[in-house]
Protein backbone atom coordinates (compact mmCIF):
# COMPACT_ATOMS: atom_id res chain seq x y z
CA UNK A 1 0.00 0.00 0.00
CA UNK A 2 1.28 3.43 -0.66
CA UNK A 3 0.87 6.54 2.12
CA UNK A 4 -2.03 8.78 2.13
CA UNK A 5 -0.49 11.96 2.14
CA UNK A 6 3.01 13.74 1.01
CA UNK A 7 4.51 13.94 3.73
CA UNK A 8 8.87 15.24 3.58
CA UNK A 9 11.07 12.30 3.98
CA UNK A 10 9.19 9.45 3.01
CA UNK A 11 10.76 6.49 3.31
CA UNK A 12 8.57 4.24 0.69
CA UNK A 13 12.22 3.60 -1.20
CA UNK A 14 13.96 2.73 2.49
CA UNK A 15 11.98 0.20 2.61
CA UNK A 16 13.96 -2.16 0.47
CA UNK A 17 16.83 -1.56 2.60
CA UNK A 18 15.19 -2.57 5.78
CA UNK A 19 12.43 -5.13 4.98
CA UNK A 20 15.13 -8.32 5.38
CA UNK A 21 15.99 -6.51 8.81
CA UNK A 22 12.18 -6.25 10.50
CA UNK A 23 12.03 -8.94 13.21
CA UNK A 24 8.62 -10.74 13.80
CA UNK A 25 6.43 -8.81 15.80
CA UNK A 26 2.78 -9.08 17.03
CA UNK A 27 2.34 -5.11 17.61
CA UNK A 28 3.84 -2.42 15.48
CA UNK A 29 5.14 0.90 16.99
CA UNK A 30 5.91 4.20 14.79
CA UNK A 31 6.31 7.16 16.79
CA UNK A 32 7.37 9.56 14.17
CA UNK A 33 4.81 8.37 11.65
CA UNK A 34 4.54 11.37 9.06
CA UNK A 35 3.62 9.80 6.04
CA UNK A 36 3.88 5.98 7.38
CA UNK A 37 5.24 4.25 4.47
CA UNK A 38 6.61 1.24 5.97
CA UNK A 39 3.34 0.77 7.81
CA UNK A 40 1.87 0.93 4.59
CA UNK A 41 4.13 -1.51 3.26
CA UNK A 42 4.03 -3.85 6.12
CA UNK A 43 0.34 -3.63 7.14
CA UNK A 44 0.69 -4.63 10.60
CA UNK A 45 -2.30 -6.77 12.05
CA UNK A 46 -2.01 -4.32 15.45
CA UNK A 47 0.09 -0.82 15.97
CA UNK A 48 0.48 1.88 17.75
CA UNK A 49 0.85 5.23 15.44
CA UNK A 50 2.18 8.92 16.60
CA UNK A 51 3.01 12.09 15.12
CA UNK A 52 3.64 15.20 17.25
CA UNK A 53 1.82 17.03 14.18
CA UNK A 54 -1.63 17.99 15.22
CA UNK A 55 -3.23 18.33 12.22
CA UNK A 56 -1.67 15.25 10.50
CA UNK A 57 -3.14 12.95 13.25
CA UNK A 58 -5.95 14.44 13.05
CA UNK A 59 -6.48 13.55 9.28
CA UNK A 60 -5.66 9.97 10.46
CA UNK A 61 -8.49 9.87 13.17
CA UNK A 62 -10.69 10.81 10.69
CA UNK A 63 -9.60 8.46 7.75
CA UNK A 64 -9.87 5.89 10.96
CA UNK A 65 -13.18 6.81 11.72
CA UNK A 66 -13.17 7.89 14.98
CA UNK A 67 -13.80 11.07 14.07
CA UNK A 68 -16.82 12.35 11.43
CA UNK A 69 -15.97 10.33 8.47
CA UNK A 70 -18.56 11.52 6.57
CA UNK A 71 -18.16 14.88 7.21
CA UNK A 72 -14.59 14.46 6.58
CA UNK A 73 -15.29 12.91 3.28
CA UNK A 74 -17.74 15.37 1.99
CA UNK A 75 -15.53 18.54 2.58
CA UNK A 76 -12.78 16.56 1.00
CA UNK A 77 -14.40 15.31 -2.16
CA UNK A 78 -15.67 19.59 -2.15
CA UNK A 79 -11.78 20.02 -3.08
CA UNK A 80 -11.74 17.29 -5.54
CA UNK A 81 -14.99 18.07 -7.43
CA UNK A 82 -13.96 21.89 -7.57
CA UNK A 83 -10.22 21.25 -8.25
CA UNK A 84 -11.57 19.15 -11.31
CA UNK A 85 -14.48 21.62 -12.63
CA UNK A 86 -11.57 24.24 -13.22
CA UNK A 87 -11.12 23.62 -16.37
CA UNK A 88 -14.49 24.20 -16.99
CA UNK A 89 -14.61 27.16 -15.43
CA UNK A 90 -11.68 28.64 -17.13
CA UNK A 91 -13.50 28.08 -20.66
CA UNK A 92 -15.74 30.46 -19.76
CA UNK A 93 -13.55 33.12 -20.27
CA UNK A 94 -10.44 32.13 -21.96
CA UNK A 95 -10.80 33.26 -25.13
CA UNK A 96 -11.02 36.30 -23.87
CA UNK A 97 -8.31 36.15 -21.31
CA UNK A 98 -6.22 35.45 -24.65
CA UNK A 99 -7.25 38.29 -26.38
CA UNK A 100 -6.63 40.43 -23.42
CA UNK A 101 -3.01 38.91 -23.32
CA UNK A 102 -2.19 39.74 -26.81
CA UNK A 103 -3.29 43.29 -26.41
CA UNK A 104 -1.23 43.32 -23.52
CA UNK A 105 1.94 41.92 -25.55
CA UNK A 106 1.37 44.28 -28.44
CA UNK A 107 1.36 47.07 -25.95
CA UNK A 108 -2.44 47.83 -27.05
CA UNK A 109 -3.26 47.89 -22.93
CA UNK A 110 -1.43 48.49 -19.72
CA UNK A 111 -1.00 45.93 -16.84
CA UNK A 112 -3.66 48.39 -15.24
CA UNK A 113 -5.82 47.93 -18.01
CA UNK A 114 -5.71 44.39 -18.09
CA UNK A 115 -6.38 43.82 -13.80
CA UNK A 116 -9.33 45.85 -14.43
CA UNK A 117 -10.72 43.89 -17.27
CA UNK A 118 -9.89 40.21 -15.74
CA UNK A 119 -11.50 41.39 -12.60
CA UNK A 120 -14.83 43.07 -14.33
CA UNK A 121 -15.00 39.64 -16.72
CA UNK A 122 -14.57 37.42 -13.67
CA UNK A 123 -16.78 39.13 -11.14
CA UNK A 124 -19.54 39.26 -13.87
CA UNK A 125 -19.37 35.40 -14.66
CA UNK A 126 -18.63 34.24 -11.01
CA UNK A 127 -22.59 32.73 -10.67
CA UNK A 128 -21.40 30.36 -14.08
CA UNK A 129 -18.93 29.13 -11.33
CA UNK A 130 -20.77 26.10 -10.16
CA UNK A 131 -20.46 26.50 -6.35
CA UNK A 132 -16.36 27.27 -6.30
CA UNK A 133 -17.95 30.62 -5.01
CA UNK A 134 -20.13 29.30 -2.50
CA UNK A 135 -19.34 30.61 0.71
CA UNK A 136 -19.93 27.12 2.55
CA UNK A 137 -17.05 26.25 0.09
CA UNK A 138 -15.58 29.10 -0.61
CA UNK A 139 -15.50 30.52 2.70
CA UNK A 140 -14.32 33.94 1.89
CA UNK A 141 -15.67 34.39 -1.93
CA UNK A 142 -14.22 37.38 -2.45
CA UNK A 143 -10.57 36.20 -1.31
CA UNK A 144 -10.61 33.65 -3.66
CA UNK A 145 -11.65 35.61 -6.18
CA UNK A 146 -8.66 38.28 -5.98
CA UNK A 147 -6.52 35.06 -5.56
CA UNK A 148 -7.10 34.17 -8.45
CA UNK A 149 -6.81 37.83 -10.63
CA UNK A 150 -4.27 38.36 -8.80
CA UNK A 151 -2.47 35.35 -9.99
CA UNK A 152 -3.53 35.41 -13.48
CA UNK A 153 -2.40 38.92 -13.61
CA UNK A 154 1.08 37.85 -12.46
CA UNK A 155 1.16 34.92 -15.16
CA UNK A 156 0.14 37.16 -17.94
CA UNK A 157 2.85 40.16 -16.77
CA UNK A 158 5.65 37.30 -16.32
CA UNK A 159 4.65 35.22 -20.10
CA UNK A 160 5.20 38.39 -21.36
CA UNK A 161 8.37 38.95 -20.24
CA UNK A 162 9.24 34.88 -21.11
CA UNK A 163 8.25 35.88 -24.79
CA UNK A 164 10.01 38.87 -24.51
CA UNK A 165 12.94 37.10 -23.89
CA UNK A 166 12.74 33.80 -25.54
CA UNK A 167 10.52 34.42 -28.31
CA UNK A 168 6.69 32.95 -28.65
CA UNK A 169 5.63 30.41 -26.77
CA UNK A 170 4.74 27.01 -28.58
CA UNK A 171 0.77 26.70 -28.82
CA UNK A 172 -0.69 25.28 -25.76
CA UNK A 173 1.63 27.03 -23.47
CA UNK A 174 -0.12 30.21 -22.80
CA UNK A 175 -3.64 28.16 -21.95
CA UNK A 176 -1.50 26.00 -19.13
CA UNK A 177 -0.47 29.14 -18.30
CA UNK A 178 -3.72 30.37 -17.60
CA UNK A 179 -4.45 27.07 -15.65
CA UNK A 180 -1.85 27.11 -13.80
CA UNK A 181 -2.64 30.58 -12.91
CA UNK A 182 -6.16 29.90 -11.77
CA UNK A 183 -5.14 26.80 -9.95
CA UNK A 184 -2.89 28.86 -7.80
CA UNK A 185 -5.34 31.69 -6.72
CA UNK A 186 -7.15 28.78 -5.96
CA UNK A 187 -4.07 27.16 -3.87
CA UNK A 188 -3.14 30.54 -2.60
CA UNK A 189 -7.14 31.11 -1.10
CA UNK A 190 -7.02 28.04 0.65
CA UNK A 191 -3.63 28.62 2.14
CA UNK A 192 -5.02 31.77 3.75
CA UNK A 193 -7.60 29.67 5.03
CA UNK A 194 -5.10 27.26 6.68
CA UNK A 195 -3.33 29.88 7.79
CA UNK A 196 -6.04 31.69 9.47
CA UNK A 197 -7.73 28.69 10.51
CA UNK A 198 -9.27 30.26 14.20
CA UNK A 199 -8.71 33.76 13.53
CA UNK A 200 -10.19 35.26 10.39
CA UNK A 201 -12.20 31.67 9.21
CA UNK A 202 -13.97 29.51 11.80
CA UNK A 203 -14.09 25.68 9.64
CA UNK A 204 -15.45 22.80 11.69
CA UNK A 205 -12.48 20.58 11.85
CA UNK A 206 -13.74 18.46 9.38
CA UNK A 207 -13.66 21.10 6.59
CA UNK A 208 -9.94 22.40 8.71
CA UNK A 209 -8.59 19.28 8.17
CA UNK A 210 -9.84 18.69 4.77
CA UNK A 211 -8.25 21.85 3.45
CA UNK A 212 -4.75 20.75 5.11
CA UNK A 213 -4.70 17.86 3.13
CA UNK A 214 -5.91 19.87 0.30
CA UNK A 215 -2.68 21.97 0.83
CA UNK A 216 -0.11 19.47 1.25
CA UNK A 217 -1.31 17.52 -1.71
CA UNK A 218 -0.96 20.62 -3.99
CA UNK A 219 1.77 22.74 -2.06
CA UNK A 220 5.78 22.53 -4.16
CA UNK A 221 7.61 19.55 -3.73
CA UNK A 222 5.53 18.31 -0.33
CA UNK A 223 7.76 21.23 1.98
CA UNK A 224 7.26 22.76 4.90
CA UNK A 225 8.13 26.16 5.62
CA UNK A 226 7.03 29.25 7.45
CA UNK A 227 7.99 32.89 7.58
CA UNK A 228 8.44 35.18 10.27
CA UNK A 229 4.65 35.53 11.45
CA UNK A 230 4.25 31.90 11.47
CA UNK A 231 2.74 31.16 8.20
CA UNK A 232 2.94 28.40 6.05
CA UNK A 233 4.00 30.09 2.85
CA UNK A 234 5.05 27.32 0.03
CA UNK A 235 3.80 28.40 -3.17
CA UNK A 236 1.30 26.12 -5.39
CA UNK A 237 3.16 23.00 -6.62
CA UNK A 238 2.95 24.70 -10.30
CA UNK A 239 2.27 23.20 -13.50
CA UNK A 240 3.33 19.41 -13.44
CA UNK A 241 0.32 19.34 -10.48
CA UNK A 242 -2.56 20.47 -12.63
CA UNK A 243 -2.91 17.06 -13.76
CA UNK A 244 -2.53 14.88 -11.08
CA UNK A 245 -5.44 12.67 -9.99
CA UNK A 246 -6.69 13.73 -7.19
CA UNK A 247 -9.69 12.03 -7.06
CA UNK A 248 -8.17 8.58 -7.16
CA UNK A 249 -5.98 9.93 -3.98
CA UNK A 250 -9.10 10.17 -2.56
CA UNK A 251 -10.67 7.57 -3.66
CA UNK A 252 -8.11 5.66 -2.02
CA UNK A 253 -8.18 7.16 1.50
CA UNK A 254 -11.87 6.02 1.66
CA UNK A 255 -11.34 2.45 0.33
CA UNK A 256 -12.16 -0.78 1.81
CA UNK A 257 -8.11 -1.60 2.19
CA UNK A 258 -7.21 1.89 3.92
CA UNK A 259 -10.05 1.41 6.30
CA UNK A 260 -8.79 -2.42 7.05
CA UNK A 261 -4.99 -1.18 7.69
CA UNK A 262 -6.17 1.05 10.48
CA UNK A 263 -8.09 -0.89 11.94
CA UNK A 264 -6.12 -1.89 14.67
CA UNK A 265 -3.74 1.17 14.87
CA UNK A 266 -4.31 3.43 17.54
CA UNK A 267 -3.55 6.86 16.57
CA UNK A 268 -1.74 8.97 19.17
CA UNK A 269 -0.25 12.70 18.87
CA UNK A 270 1.94 13.65 21.28
CA UNK A 271 6.45 13.62 21.98
CA UNK A 272 8.04 10.25 20.95
CA UNK A 273 9.18 9.66 24.94
CA UNK A 274 5.80 9.09 25.84
CA UNK A 275 5.78 6.01 23.37
CA UNK A 276 8.90 4.82 23.92
CA UNK A 277 8.91 4.64 27.86
CA UNK A 278 5.45 3.13 27.67
CA UNK A 279 5.57 0.12 30.54
CA UNK A 280 3.93 -2.50 28.63
CA UNK A 281 6.89 -2.61 25.56
CA UNK A 282 8.57 -6.05 24.89
CA UNK A 283 10.19 -8.16 22.46
CA UNK A 284 6.70 -9.30 20.61
CA UNK A 285 7.14 -5.18 19.68
CA UNK A 286 8.50 -3.71 16.81
CA UNK A 287 9.00 -0.10 17.03
CA UNK A 288 10.45 1.57 13.44
CA UNK A 289 12.22 5.06 13.97
CA UNK A 290 12.32 7.99 11.73
CA UNK A 291 12.46 10.93 13.16
CA UNK A 292 13.70 14.27 12.12
CA UNK A 293 17.39 14.41 10.65
CA UNK A 294 20.23 15.69 12.66
CA UNK A 295 20.42 18.92 10.09
CA UNK A 296 19.65 22.63 10.17
CA UNK A 297 16.60 22.77 8.60
CA UNK A 298 14.25 19.48 10.11
CA UNK A 299 11.00 22.18 10.83
CA UNK A 300 8.01 19.78 10.30
CA UNK A 301 4.83 21.93 11.51
CA UNK A 302 7.25 24.63 13.43
CA UNK A 303 8.51 21.98 15.80
CA UNK A 304 12.05 21.72 15.45
CA UNK A 305 14.12 18.85 16.56
CA UNK A 306 17.19 19.59 18.11
CA UNK A 307 20.75 17.97 19.36
CA UNK A 308 18.82 17.72 22.73
CA UNK A 309 16.05 15.73 21.42
CA UNK A 310 18.72 13.47 19.35
CA UNK A 311 19.56 12.71 23.08
CA UNK A 312 16.33 12.27 24.74
CA UNK A 313 15.31 9.71 21.69
CA UNK A 314 18.82 7.75 21.87
CA UNK A 315 18.23 7.51 26.00
CA UNK A 316 15.09 6.16 25.03
CA UNK A 317 16.29 3.24 23.01
CA UNK A 318 19.54 2.34 24.52
CA UNK A 319 17.85 0.02 27.02
CA UNK A 320 14.69 -0.20 25.15
CA UNK A 321 12.92 -3.66 25.61
CA UNK A 322 11.41 -3.58 22.40
CA UNK A 323 13.26 -4.42 19.12
CA UNK A 324 13.89 -1.38 16.94
CA UNK A 325 15.30 -0.13 13.67
CA UNK A 326 15.65 3.63 13.65
CA UNK A 327 16.50 5.15 9.84
CA UNK A 328 18.64 8.40 10.22
CA UNK A 329 20.84 10.45 8.10
CA UNK A 330 24.73 9.99 9.54
CA UNK A 331 26.37 12.98 10.96
CA UNK A 332 29.09 12.90 13.39
CA UNK A 333 26.87 14.11 15.85
CA UNK A 334 24.46 11.06 15.51
CA UNK A 335 27.06 8.10 15.07
CA UNK A 336 28.50 9.36 17.86
CA UNK A 337 25.53 8.93 20.25
CA UNK A 338 24.91 5.38 18.94
CA UNK A 339 28.04 3.93 18.44
CA UNK A 340 29.58 1.40 20.42
CA UNK A 341 26.52 1.45 22.72
CA UNK A 342 25.95 -2.32 24.48
CA UNK A 343 23.18 -3.86 22.58
CA UNK A 344 23.00 -1.90 19.75
CA UNK A 345 24.28 -2.23 16.18
CA UNK A 346 24.69 0.44 13.79
CA UNK A 347 25.05 -0.33 9.92
CA UNK A 348 24.90 2.07 7.27
CA UNK A 349 23.38 1.71 3.96
CA UNK A 350 24.47 3.87 0.70
CA UNK A 351 21.88 4.15 -2.10
CA UNK A 352 21.51 0.20 -2.74
CA UNK A 353 22.73 -1.88 -0.29
CA UNK A 354 23.51 -2.12 3.60
CA UNK A 355 26.38 -3.23 5.19
CA UNK A 356 28.12 -3.27 8.42
CA UNK A 357 30.51 0.40 8.93
CA UNK A 358 32.78 -0.52 12.01
CA UNK A 359 36.57 -0.59 10.97
CA UNK A 360 35.80 0.73 7.85
CA UNK A 361 35.47 4.17 6.14
CA UNK A 362 32.61 5.49 5.97
CA UNK A 363 32.90 8.76 4.39
CA UNK A 364 30.43 8.15 2.00
CA UNK A 365 27.53 6.32 3.89
CA UNK A 366 24.58 8.71 3.68
CA UNK A 367 22.25 6.54 6.16
CA UNK A 368 22.14 5.04 9.41
CA UNK A 369 20.51 1.63 10.49
CA UNK A 370 20.69 1.45 13.70
CA UNK A 371 19.00 -1.76 15.95
CA UNK A 372 19.02 -3.85 18.89
CA UNK A 373 18.49 -7.23 18.19
C1 LIG B 1 11.14 12.03 8.74
S1 LIG B 1 9.49 12.34 9.23
C2 LIG B 1 8.79 10.76 9.16
C3 LIG B 1 8.54 10.33 7.75
C4 LIG B 1 7.82 9.01 7.67
N1 LIG B 1 8.61 7.91 8.10
C5 LIG B 1 7.32 8.75 6.24
O1 LIG B 1 7.60 7.70 5.66
O2 LIG B 1 6.61 9.62 5.72
C6 LIG B 1 9.62 12.72 10.93
C7 LIG B 1 8.29 12.96 11.66
O3 LIG B 1 8.55 13.18 13.04
C8 LIG B 1 7.57 14.06 13.58
N2 LIG B 1 8.09 14.62 14.84
C9 LIG B 1 8.92 15.69 15.02
N3 LIG B 1 9.18 15.85 16.33
C10 LIG B 1 8.52 14.86 17.00
C11 LIG B 1 8.42 14.51 18.37
N4 LIG B 1 9.05 15.20 19.34
N5 LIG B 1 7.65 13.44 18.70
C12 LIG B 1 6.99 12.73 17.75
N6 LIG B 1 7.05 13.05 16.42
C13 LIG B 1 7.81 14.10 16.05
C14 LIG B 1 7.36 15.05 12.46
O4 LIG B 1 6.09 15.68 12.57
C15 LIG B 1 7.50 14.17 11.20
O5 LIG B 1 6.25 13.75 10.74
Amino acid sequence: MQPLIKWPGGKSKEYEQIKNLIPKHTRYIEPFFGGGAIFFKLQPQKAIINDICEELIEFYRFVKGEKNKTEFKSCLYDYVDNWEKIPKYINIFENEIVKLYDDHKNNKIAEKEVREIITEKLKAKEDQFNGLFLEKFALDPNNLLQEIIKNLISKISRTKKVEKERGALPDGDLHKNIETAFRSGFYMHFRDVMNKNGSKYKTSLAKKIANYYFIREFCYASMFRFNAKGDFNIPYGGIAYNNKDFRSKVNYIFSDEVEKAFKNAEILNTDFEKILTRKDLNKNDFIFLDPPYDTDFNDYEKKSFDKKDQERLAKCLYTNKAHFILIIKKTPFIYDIYKNKKGIKVDSFEKTYLYNVKGRNDRNAEHLVIYNF
